[in-house]
């Protein structure tokens, strides 16, 4: 399939990318580069430098592309950040979104990958999530996931679009080419390598009061190649389709930090630090939909083994993309 993929330099872009281009697909990056990586894109796949901020660019791109499907994982994703610009997320995550379907419509691509999250469905009222739990997200960042789901839904009933929303849990670990590289880093696992390698000096545990087995929240880490094999089974999916992507086994903040010691053999200093806001104490998916549906399930499903696949690729870049 011809498939365009936007934010295709970014962490998770780029290694579906490389996946994209093993299983024999075409494929052509839309990145701005803002948050993406030049070095990020795959060799085999072509790269437009554009943003979406202008319908043009990206309907140029889809007809000269000749794209069948879109993956769109282009979209800022700092919770906090949404916080204090929210204008910046609607403006990104949702105008910009309408763009890019807009465009769609115009060069007649019709199907679409959507890269959505875990935040739309907010403080859990239960855990694991399933699917039909209620989405009522706690921030801004939440919020945008959650508009551009349901104007894909209201473009699959008035215009026949097919999509398939992955609401992602907490995407980690790195393929040996690509890993994970944001600048401000504010994830938990990158941010506890790099306390291992001593880019840091501690790492800052976020509140240590929570009701959990140990006070620390507890996440759903799941391998982002075996996120970037979720997103080629879905291309092949029609109709209107949302499906969680996580393991349904949560790991607490000190169980990570833990882990990470045992994985990179050195000490790793912790620090205690206040709760940060917006956090829930535990997110932990239900996987059975897609699982039943589509026969996808997660393979890297250690924690050691995620864990370990970031060290690697740090060690080998510990600039990361800027070397
Ligand atoms: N944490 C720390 N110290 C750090 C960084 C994180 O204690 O230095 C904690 C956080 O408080 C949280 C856990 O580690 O409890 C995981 O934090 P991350 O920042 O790695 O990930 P989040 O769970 O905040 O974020 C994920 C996705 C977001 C999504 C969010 C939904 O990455 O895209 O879940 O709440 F919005």
């Amino acid at each position: 399939m011809r498939v365009l993929v936007t934010g295709g330099a970014g962490y998770i872009g780029s290694i579906t990318v490389a996946e994209l281009l093993a299983r024999g697909h075409d494929v052509c990056v839309y990145d701005s580069l803002e948050k993406g990586h030049r070095d990020a894109v795959p060799a085999g796949a072509s790269l437009v430098v554009e943003d979406l901020a202008g319908e043009e660019s990206v309907e140029k791109a889809l007809k000269a592309f000749k794209a069948e499907a879109v993956i769109h994982f282009a979209g800022y994703s700092l919770v906090g950040e949404s916080v204090e610009h929210p204008e910046k997320y609607f403006t990104n995550n949702v105008v910009n979104g309408l763009n890019l379907l807009r465009a769609m419509r115009r060069a007649g691509t019709g199907r679409i990958v959507f890269s959505s999250s875990a935040a739309v469905y907010g403080t859990p009222e239960r855990v694991p999530i399933g699917e039909d739990h209620p989405a009522r997200p706690i921030n801004p960042y939440g919020e945008s996931k959650l508009y551009f789901e349901n104007i894909l839904n209201r473009y699959h009933h008035a215009y026949g679009l097919d999509y398939v929303s992955l609401r992602y849990f907490n995407a980690a670990g790195a393929s040996e080419e690509y890993g994970e590289d944001h600048e401000p880093e504010t994830h938990l696992i990158p941010s506890v390598l790099k306390a291992a390698l001593g880019q840091a000096g501690s790492v800052r545990v976020f509140g240590n009061d929570y009701a959990t087995h140990d006070g620390t929240c507890v996440r759903d880490y799941i391998h982002v190649s075996d996120l970037a094999e979720a997103h080629v089974i879905a291309l092949a999916c029609s109709g209107a389709r949302v499906y969680n992507l996580g393991d349904g086994k949560g790991y607490s903040v000190r169980e990570v930090i833990e882990a990470a010691r045992g994985v990179t053999g050195r000490a790793i200093r912790e620090e205690a630090a206040p709760r940060r806001a917006g956090d829930p104490a535990v997110l932990i998916a239900s996987p059975e939909k897609i699982k039943r549906e589509l026969g996808w399930a997660p393979r890297r499903i250690r924690l050691d083994e995620i864990i370990e696949s970031a060290w690697k690729w740090m060690g080998k870049n510990p600039k990361g993309y800027r070397c």
